[in-house]
């Protein structure tokens, strides 16, 4: 099965690409991990991307796309897999026509801007495996310290207030339009994010059965 998770930054696509990943056992796939360690080892890719994802904008399409062609052509995908923040444009829906890959299902979780807000001035994400917590919602057993694999968690530089509501007003311009481009396809399937993660996964497993 190949999915992909649609929705507003914070949205819950990370944590819910997790909880399908153990369920279905395919791979998740999210291009903002991707390119955080891209800038993370300084890679040609890594640079060009820093001062877009560092301002809230979208890196360019031909990039993104380009680290996502090599990546689902990778053994692990062959079964499928669950697009986590791609695509993120119409052109990058467009580009994943092109490449012949049939997408089966659409998941939007739909989540006001408040409580957006809200929920990305609690997040911590892991420096050194990614993994992502919430200071009330999902908390690190240990403050600050990854439950996974012991790195520190620490808030992410595009989750100050000014960056967030510069990713919101990007994601209404550009990305919400891909609703109706995969509604249009009849695959579209929208679940009203709950106020905890778990309640969240239950409707979206419901969803994707
Ligand atoms: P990316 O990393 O994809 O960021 P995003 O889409 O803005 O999404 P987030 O990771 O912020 O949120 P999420 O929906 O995964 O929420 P999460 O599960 O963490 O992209 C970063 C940047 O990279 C972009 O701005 C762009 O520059 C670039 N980029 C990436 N892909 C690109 C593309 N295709 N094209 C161009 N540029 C691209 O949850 C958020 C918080 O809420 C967590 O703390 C979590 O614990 C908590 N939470 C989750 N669900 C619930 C719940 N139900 N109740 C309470 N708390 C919850």
């Amino acid at each position: 099965m190949n999915l992909i998770l649609l929705g507003a930054p914070g949205a819950g696509k990370g944590t819910q690409a997790e909880v399908i990943c153990d369920n279905l056992k395919i791979p998740a796939i999210s291009t903002g991990n991707m390119l955080r360690e891209a800038v993370k080892n300084g890679t040609k890719c890594g640079l060009e991307a820093k001062s877009y994802m560092d301002s809230g904008a979208l890196v360019p399409d031909e990039v993104v796309i380009g680290i996502l062609k090599d990546r689902i052509s990778e053994e692990d995908c062959k079964d499928g897999y669950i697009l986590d923040g791609f695509p993120r444009t119409v052109p990058q829906a467009e580009a994943l026509d092109s490449m012949g890959v049939k997408i089966d299902k659409v998941l939007e979780i739909a989540v006001a801007d408040e409580t957006i807000t809200q929920r990305l001035s609690g997040r911590r994400v892991c420096e050194d495996c990614g993994n992502s917590y919430h200071i009330d919602f999902k908390p690190t057993k240990v403050e600050g310290v990854c439950d996974k694999c012991g790195g520190k968690a620490v808030q992410r530089k595009d989750d100050a207030p000014e960056t967030v509501l510069s990713r919101l007003k990007t994601y209404h311009e550009l990305t919400a339009p891909l609703k109706d481009f995969y509604a249009a396809k009849g695959i579209l399937v929208t679940v009203e994010g709950q106020d905890t993660v778990e309640d969240t996964s239950k409707l979206v497993l419901e969803a994707l059965k």
